[in-house]
């Protein structure tokens, strides 16, 4: 069947009619394509367009075409040929209830039917993510709870800086996944918008009751502009925005597992269940989980770039090139979501080498800076503070020593002309610990800090 054929003497060539489809993808909108006929056609009959009669006819008839259709999609074989997933519908419908089903798509086009059919699957899919992405933060709120007081060096240029506790580190990746939760959520108003009414690009002469539509299907309201919203797929490449960023702060989470579980840091150890070995070498325990999830990112980050390229210098209104939205967000969507479904896991075999970290403290001077700040505090200005800091390296790297090994005695004699600085306090300020206690201000490390930072997490992922 087709949909069009009026005006045409002659049959499509077969390879033109198999190049033009896209029911081998598009099939998977079928729900989404029923449930708006379904409600569409619920308006005609409110609208005195049909008649109830009519109206209860193709009802009927779409649910059991809704029927085959799960019945094709268990067996994972599309026994039909159509142009896409709309015309298949419509032909299925008219095998069900003969030429009434030619009623069902009275004041619609399939290019407002198309942009429904995407947003509505898009809305729903957006909804699953979010609650993978809530979990992931929690689980790694989880963790952190565990670490409160687990110090361990933080790294600026991969390069020992500053102690900071795990908890505090695994609370910044569920920063990230927050604000990846939050930009999911802003694009999700953008999605969550009614196009059914836009027919083809100009509306349409039938009373229709677009707002009616709109509040059936859950939208939060109904489009402004029928050239626009035929034609726009924008919401799409937004959409492919959030997975990308996403995608991207799990490849820097993936990256860190990578680097923690070498055996030159080996901050961390991966449980056997989760991690892989070499056909080589015996001796190997791989990270392959994690540099797959580095490496998806490409894949999800070249979709965004399809998408982007298909709409780029597109007249209005809607071409039939924005058929080839789909694919891309589907293997998107798919990727994300075989992630989610691991990374839990993955994370779950992980053990922290509380031991190492520790170790690990006392080489790179980690508490050069509480030094700095204990001199600048005693009254000299940062800068002069910050050079005799420096100094002491320079003598403990002398003394192979790390600063916390240095007594009082070797301050006042490193600096003697400001021996009076240097009291019984400072050994104290300089271990690990404090250094990370003493910064509790609001994003700090503290325990406490990182305890308000918790709630705030939670809070989070735990509303409604
Ligand atoms: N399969 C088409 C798509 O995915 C549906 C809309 C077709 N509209 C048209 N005027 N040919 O975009």
């Amino acid at each position: 069947m087709k949909l069009w054929g009026g005006r045409f003497s002659a049959k499509t060539a077969t390879n033109i009619d198999s190049f033009n489809s896209s029911l081998k993808f598009d099939f998977a909108l079928y729900p989404y394509d029923i449930k708006g006929s379904i409600v569409h056609v619920k308006m005609l009959a409110r609208q005195d367009i049909i008649s109830e009669t009519d109206k209860a006819k193709i009802i009927a008839g779409l649910n059991k075409v809704k029927e085959k259709l799960d019945q094709a999609q268990k067996n994972n074989r599309i026994p039909w040929k159509a142009e896409d997933i709309h015309t298949l519908i419509e032909q299925l419908l008219t095998e069900e209830i003969g030429e009434i089903a030619g009623k069902m798509h009275t004041a619609r086009s399939r290019n407002d039917q198309v942009a429904l059919d995407i947003r509505l699957y898009l809305r729903e899919q957006i909804d699953i993510l979010e609650e993978g992405i809530k979990r992931l933060i929690l689980l790694f709120c989880q963790l952190a709870e565990d670490h409160l007081e687990t110090v361990l060096p933080g790294f600026t240029h991969l390069q020992p800086a500053q102690p900071v506790t795990l908890a505090h580190h695994l609370l910044a990746h569920a920063q990230r996944f927050k604000r990846d939760l939050e930009r999911l959520q802003d694009c999700r108003e953008r999605v969550n918008i009614c196009p059914l009414g836009s027919g083809a690009l100009a509306t349409t002469t039938f009373p229709i009751d677009r707002e009616w539509v709109a509040k059936e299907l859950g939208f939060n309201s109904v489009s402004q502009n029928s050239l626009d919203t035929v034609g726009a797929r924008d919401f799409l490449l937004e959409f492919h925005h959030c997975l990308v960023s996403f995608s991207l702060n799990l490849s820097s989470l993936a990256e860190e597992i990578i680097i923690w579980n070498s055996p030159e840091y080996n901050f961390i150890e991966l449980a056997d269940t989760v991690a892989t070995g070499s056909s080589i070498m015996p001796q190997k325990k791989n990270p392959d989980i994690a540099e797959l999830i580095r490496a998806k990112t490409g894949r999800i980050a070249g979709n965004y770039q399809q998408l982007a390229l298909v709409i780029k210098g597109l007249p209005l209104a809607y071409n039939k090139d924005l058929q080839e939205d789909k694919e891309s967000l589907f293997d998107s969507i798919a990727t994300i979501k075989e992630i989610l479904k691991v990374l839990p896991d993955f994370l779950q075999g992980i053990n922290f080498n509380k031991e190492k970290m520790a170790e690990s403290l006392s080489r790179g001077f980690l508490n050069a800076t509480e030094l700095a700040d204990y001199i600048s505090k005693q009254g000299l200005p940062f800068r002069q503070a910050h050079e005799l800091a420096g100094k002491a390296v320079n003598y403990a790297i002398a003394e192979n020593k790390d600063l916390t090994e240095l007594k009082l005695r070797d301050f006042k004699s490193i600096f003697p002309d400001h021996k009076e600085i240097f009291k019984a306090d400072l050994l104290e300020k300089l271990k690990p610990l404090s250094a990370v206690k003493n910064r509790h201000i609001t994003g700090g490390p503290a325990p406490a800090a990182v305890t308000k930072q918790l709630q705030g997490l939670k809070a989070k992922v735990q509303d409604k």
